[in-house]
């Protein structure tokens, strides 16, 4: 018998661990075989999942490009360097934080950087459409700091600056957070930020969702306006999973440090290559036709569903997500998502504003274009998945339907593949 290897393994993952190949085999074939329409979901190229999986994940790197704890950091540095630079030029700004593992761990950053525990935030309400990093009470940004909210206009379903000044000059917040989870349109940032002057406040916009909009162009960008603007790098924008934080020079050396060592240790390094690879292929130029695809094809499903009778927040989109309102379709957002898994349509249920139900069976679903679209699917498929969608949710007591639908969808994944390497 050979002597077991205390060496490192060479063998393929199929060889050391058939049983973890086999789930990640079967997660494979689920994004292969389902129309993913989750609105913070995407698709990574070949080129950022190669990034991902290299040996760069084999190093440490604590401190930054130039001044780091490690010796042997010449290519990590190249690494962190590349993709800060490519960062400034596709977003058009003064600096930028490339280290944080997440869109969570950005906003603690900011909040770190700028905030002492008590001092007042005024972000968008969680059941509005803003994020838990924003406030919420279960969250630490609603637990260390003082949090208050404004939402949308009942009828409309807007956010009403009107109504945000209002609050902003009650609450007189340190720092004014803008940027949603599940807001379907445009936010003026440049009405937000006088406001924040205004009140002598500090003025964040988290764009985790928009950035490959904003990155292409077809979303207005918020890095002119906010002192302080996060991300996450794999919702639109197509990278990988992480955060990023851009902001004005002032503001640098005190988000650097929050970032390393306030919040984190090493740097994930094969994150922030792959990240550096994504800020390439946003120079490239595929992609604003892309981005501009996503808008035009959640356009369409909104159309597509609003033709098929159901109630949409706000009436449309100017983005990459629609979101449903369907409490005059006599379902709820669990039993509409859980439905919709059966025929293979992946979405999530979502609370609408003034929900008048919780959160875990809310009376909104959310659904989005990123995905479907790095598929390369158009307008007319979109059409015709809202027709599905309705399909399923109207007859959904006739199998026969449900299985004609299922037939459908399993065709749509078909005819474009997700991985066909
Ligand atoms: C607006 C917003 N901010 C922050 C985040 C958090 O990102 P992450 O899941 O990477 O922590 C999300 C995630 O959905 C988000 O929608």
């Amino acid at each position: 018998m050979d002597e077991p290897s205390y060496k490192v393994g060479l063998q393929s993952l199929q060889e050391v661990d058939p049983e973890m190949a086999a789930t990640i085999e079967e997660e494979e074939k689920r994004q292969q075989k389902n129309l993913i329409m989750i609105a913070s979901e995407n698709l990574v190229s070949r080129a950022v999942l190669q990034a991902q999986g290299s040996v760069l994940t084999n190093k440490y790197a604590e401190g930054y490009s130039g001044a780091r704890y490690y010796g042997g950091c010449t290519y990590v540095d190249q690494a962190e360097s590349l993709a800060i630079s490519r960062a400034k030029e596709v977003f058009s700004a003064e600096h930028v934080n490339v280290q944080p593992h997440s869109g969570t761990s950005a906003n603690m950053a900011v909040f770190l950087a700028l905030l002492k525990p008590g001092d007042k935030l005024l972000g968008m309400d969680l059941s509005h459409g803003g994020h838990l990093t924003h406030g919420s009470k279960v969250n630490i940004s609603g637990l260390y700091y003082q949090s208050f909210s404004y939402g949308v206009n009942r009828e409309t379903g807007m956010i009403d600056l009107d109504n945000v000044r209002k609050v902003a000059k009650e609450v007189q917040p340190r720092l004014i957070i803008a940027g949603a989870s599940s807001y379907p349109r445009f936010i003026d940032f440049e009405g937000f930020a006088s406001i924040a002057k205004e009140v002598g406040a500090l003025f964040l916009v988290d764009m985790a969702h928009t950035a490959g909009l904003v990155a292409a162009g077809v979303h207005p960008n918020p890095v002119l306006h906010a002192d302080l603007v996060t991300a996450t790098t794999h919702k639109t924008f197509r990278g990988p999973r992480g955060g990023m934080i851009f902001c004005r020079s002032e503001y640098a050396p005190a988000i650097d440090k929050a970032v390393f060592p306030g919040l984190q240790g090493g740097p994930l390094m094969h994150i922030i290559a792959a990240k550096a690879v994504a800020f390439k292929e946003a120079q490239l130029p595929g992609f604003v036709a892309y981005q501009e695809k996503v808008v035009a094809n959640a356009r369409a499903l909104a159309k597509g569903l609003a033709a098929e009778g159901f109630k949409l927040l706000t009436g449309g989109t100017d983005t990459h997500l629609v979101l449903v309102d369907l409490r005059s379709n006599d379902i709820s957002g669990r039993d509409a998502e859980a439905l919709l898994e059966s025929v293979s349509i992946t979405v999530n249920k979502n609370v609408i504003p003034y929900d008048p139900k919780g959160a875990n069976d809310p009376s909104g679903i959310r659904l989005g274009t990123p995905t479907l679209t790095s598929r390369g699917m158009e307008t007319g498929q979109m059409l015709e998945i809202s027709s599905l969608i309705a399909e399923t949710i109207n007859y959904r007591h006739e199998n026969d339907r449900l299985d004609k639908v299922r037939n459908r969808v399993a065709e749509l994944c078909s005819a474009y593949d997700v991985y066909n390497f």
